[in-house]
C-alpha cells in the first residue's frame, strides 16, 4: 500500500505534492519522491522543451522535504509517491517515480505487478535497461514501447494497452514530456480518485492528500483509465469508451478522511481485511494452482523436511499455532511452536532437516529477532513471514514471505493477523502438494475455498452492527473467557488478547477441554464465555463445554456457522459466520472476535489505536 498524489493546474506543484504526500504518510513511509514537468532552461522561450525533474529519497517524507529545500523544481504538473515497499528494499533507487530509458516518461504506482518478471525479461531482450529492483519499473518502459507503435503517440492509448498486459493490482499514474500539462492514469484494484478544482485537477490514492484544495471527488473504477488536464477530466472504460461520471462532495475533516471515514484506524483496518487477504493471495494462487516459489525450498528439500519450528510473539504466535494445525494435517510434517522470548534463552537444539519459521508483522520484534539469531547461529535456515519489506527480520532471514496486508497503524494487529493466517494456509497446502500427500480433488476444493475467503470475510463485516449490539449488552462484565478447540483454539487466544489489550478487561483464552482442570472455578454470573464453535468435528464437545459453564450462570456468546439451529438452546448471544471447510474456519471466526473487542472497548471510551502501555513494534525485551 503506497500513497499517490498528482496535480496539473495553474499553481506551482512542488509544495502541493509534498503536502499531499505528508497527508498520505499513513499509507506508506519508507521512501518518497516527486517528479515535476519543468521547462529545460537551455530551450527557447518561444518553443520550450520540457524535462521531468525527479527528487526521491529513502526514509520518511521529512527526508524528502529536506532534499526539496535545496532543489529548484519549477512546474505546474507533477506526480508524487510515498512508498510501502513490496518488491525491492526501501532505497533511493527503488523509490518512485520511475523512468523509461530516455527519461521522458515518469510513473508512480501503488500495487503489485504479478507478471513483472516475465515483462522485464521481454523488455530486456528489446534493449530496455533497468536500474531498480521494483516491479513498477516495467511500467514506464512498457509505455515507452507502446508509444513507438500503434498509439499515435497517445500516452492514454499506451496506458490502455498496458492495462491489458499487466496482471495484478495497481493505481498507475504517468506523465510525459510530450504533453506537459497532462496526467494519465489507470486503475486495477488499488484505490484512485480524481479531485477537481478551479485552479487545477488532482489524482490521489486517498482524499486527505488534496482536501486542502478541493472537496469534489470522482472515483476511478477498476480497469478504467483517465486523462487529467488543468481544466478537464476524461474517464474511459476498459474498452476505451468515454464514461460520464459526476463528482460528489465530501465534508470530512482531514483526520477522518485519513481513517477512510472510520472512527479509528483499528476499525478501518478490520474492514480492510477482504482486500488485505486478497493481496496476500495475489500472485500465489494462480489459475487454480499454488505458486509459492518464495519459500525458496527445492521439492527435494521439502520432501526431506523432518520438522518445522515456528517462533513468534503475541498475535503472531496465534498465527503460528494455526500454522501448526494445517501443516501437520495437510503436509504431515511435525511442527513445534514456541514463543520467541522463551526460545532465545533455553539453549535450543537445532535439528538437521528442520525448517525454522519466524512470524512477525513488524519485522522488528526484538525477541523474535534474537531467536532468529540464536537459531541461525546454530545452523538453522530461517524463513520469515512479515508485513514489512526491508525490516530487520526480513534482512536477517534466509528467505521471506511478505504478507502484503499494507501498513497497519493501529497498535492492535488485525489485518496483519488474517494475512499471516492466509500465509500459513498457503504454506501447509503447498508443502502437502509437493510431498504428493493430497488428492487433486481435495487440493482443488481447498483452493476454491481459499478464493472465497475474502467474500466471506466481507459478509461478516456487513453484519458488524450485530456485534456492536452484543458488545453494548455485555461490556460491563468483568471476566471474559474465550473457549475453542483445534482450529478454534488459537482464535480463542486471539479474541482474549484483543479484548485485553484495547479494553483493559481481564480475559483469558483457553482450549475448551482445559476448563475442567481449573479455570471453570472462575465462572459465575459475572462471567461472559465466548465460544468459538463453528461446524467441525469437535462441535459436540464444544457444546458440552458451553453447557458446563452455563450451568454456573455464565452468559454465553457463541460464534457459529450459518444454519446452526441447535445453538439457540445453549447461548444467550449468537453470531453466525459463513460456512467453509473446517481447516479454514479460523480466519473467519477471528473477524467477529476483533469487532467484538473493538465495540466493547469503544463502550468503555478506550483509545483503541494507542492502548495504554503498548507499542506497535516491541523493540525492547
Ligand atoms: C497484537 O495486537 C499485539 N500488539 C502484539 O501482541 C503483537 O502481535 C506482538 O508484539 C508481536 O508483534 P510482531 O508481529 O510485530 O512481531
Amino acid at each position: 500500500m503506497c500513497g499517490i498524489v498528482a496535480y496539473t493546474g495553474i499553481k506551482q506543484c512542488k509544495n502541493i505534492l509534498l503536502n499531499g504526500l505528508k497527508r498520505l504518510e499513513y499509507r506508506g513511509y519508507d521512501s518518497a519522491g516527486v517528479g515535476i514537468l519543468s521547462v529545460n532552461h537551455s530551450s527557447k522561450i518561444k518553443n520550450p522543451v520540457f524535462e521531468i525533474k525527479v527528487a526521491k529519497e529513502a526514509g520518511k517524507i521529512k527526508v524528502l522535504e529536506e532534499l526539496l529545500k535545496d532543489i529548484e523544481m519549477q512546474g505546474v504538473c507533477g506526480i508524487g509517491h510515498t512508498r510501502w515497499a513490496t518488491h525491492g528494499e526501501p532505497t533511493q533507487i527503488n523509490a518512485h517515480p520511475h523512468f523509461d530509458c530516455k527519461q521522458k516518461i515518469a510513473v508512480v504506482h501503488n500495487g503489485i505487478i504479478e507478471n513483472y518478471a516475465e515483462i522485464r525479461e521481454e523488455l530486456i531482450k528489446k534493449g530496455h535497461i533497468f536500474i531498480s529492483q521494483t516491479d513498477t519499473e516495467v511500467l514506464p518502459h512498457l509505455l515507452e514501447g507502446y508509444l513507438k507503435s500503434e498509439t499515435n503517440g497517445s500516452l492514454l492509448v499506451a496506458m490502455q494497452k498496458l492495462m491489458k498486459k499487466i496482471r495484478g493490482s495497481g493505481a498507475i499514474v504517468a506523465i510525459s514530456v510530450e504533453k506537459p500539462n497532462e496526467i494519465i492514469a489507470g486503475r486495477i484494484a488499488s484505490p484512485l480518485i480524481v479531485g477537481t478544482s478551479r485552479d487545477g485537477n488532482f489524482l490521489a490514492s486517498d482524499m486527505p492528500a488534496v482536501l486542502d484544495h478541493t472537496r469534489l471527488f470522482t472515483v476511478i473504477n477498476d480497469y478504467e483509465t483517465v486523462c487529467v488536464t488543468r481544466d478537464k477530466v476524461k474517464i474511459y472504460d476498459s474498452n476505451g469508451k468515454l464514461v460520464q461520471r459526476n463528482p460528489f462532495k465530501v465534508n470530512w475533516s482531514i483526520e477522518s478522511a485519513e481513517k477512510g471515514g472510520y472512527e479509528d484506524f483499528m476499525l478501518k483496518e478490520i474492514f480492510e481485511q477482504p482486500y488485505g487477504i486478497k493481496e496476500t493471495m495475489r500472485g500465489r494462487l494462480l489459475d487454480g494452482e499454488l505458486n509459492f516459489e518464495e519459500l525458496n525450498l527445492t521439492d527435494e528439500q521439502i520432501k526431506n523436511l523432518k520438522k518445522i519450528q515456528i517462533i513468534a510473539c503475541g498475535t503472531s504466535y496465534h498465527a503460528a499455532l494455526t500454522g501448526k494445525l494445517v501443516i501437520e494435517k495437510w503436509a504431515k510434517i511435525p511442527v513445534e511452536v514456541e514463543i520467541s522470548s522463551e526460545y532465545r534463552y533455553r539453549d535450543p537444539i537445532v535439528d538437521e532437516g528442520c525448517l525454522f519459521i519466524a512470524i512477525t508483522q513488524s519485522g522488528e520484534t526484538i525477541d523474535t529477532l534474537a531467536a532468529i539469531r540464536e537459531a541461525r547461529g546454530k545452523g538453522a535456515k530461517v524463513m520469515a513471514v512479515t508485513n514489512v519489506v526491508g525490516s530487520t527480520v526480513a534482512r536477517e532471514s534466509d528467505s521471506v514471505i511478505y504478507t502484503h496486508a499494507g501498513p497497519e497503524v493501529g497498535v492492535c494487529a488485525t489485518k496483519t493477523f488474517s494475512a499471516q493466517i492466509m500465509v500459513m494456509y498457503l504454506t501447509g497446502l503447498y508443502l502437502s502438494k509437493v510431498k504428493g500427500l493430497i488428492k487433486q480433488e481435495n487440493y482443488e476444493r481447498i483452493i476454491e475455498e481459499l478464493k472465497m475467503i475474502p467474500n466471506k470475510v466481507q459478509i461478516i463485516l456487513n453484519n458488524a452492527e450485530r456485534l456492536k449490539k452484543i458488545a453494548d449488552e455485555t461490556y460491563k462484565y468483568t471476566c471474559f473467557l474465550f473457549l475453542g478447540r483445534i482450529y478454534g483454539f488459537p482464535m480463542a487466544l486471539e479474541g482474549a488478547l484483543k479484548l485485553k489489550e484495547i479494553s483493559y478487561i481481564h480475559a483469558e483464552g483457553y482450549a475448551a477441554g482445559e476448563m475442567k482442570h481449573g479455570p471453570i472455578a472462575l465462572t459465575d454470573n459475572k462471567t461472559v464465555v465466548v465460544g468459538v464453535i463453528p461446524q467441525d468435528f469437535v462441535y459436540e464437545k464444544m457444546i458440552s463445554n458451553l453447557q458446563e459453564v452455563r450451568a454456573r450462570n455464565a452468559k454465553i456468546f457463541a460464534i457459529v456457522s450459518e444454519g446452526d439451529k441447535n445453538i439457540e438452546k445453549y447461548a444467550d448471544y449468537i453470531f453466525t459466520i459463513p460456512k467453509t471447510i473446517e481447516e479454514l474456519n479460523g480466519i473467519l471466526t477471528v473477524i467477529p472476535l476483533q469487532l467484538y473487542a473493538y465495540y466493547i472497548a469503544k463502550n468503555l471510551n478506550r483509545n483503541v489505536d494507542q492502548p495504554r502501555n503498548l507499542a506497535k513494534s516491541v523493540t525492547v525485551e
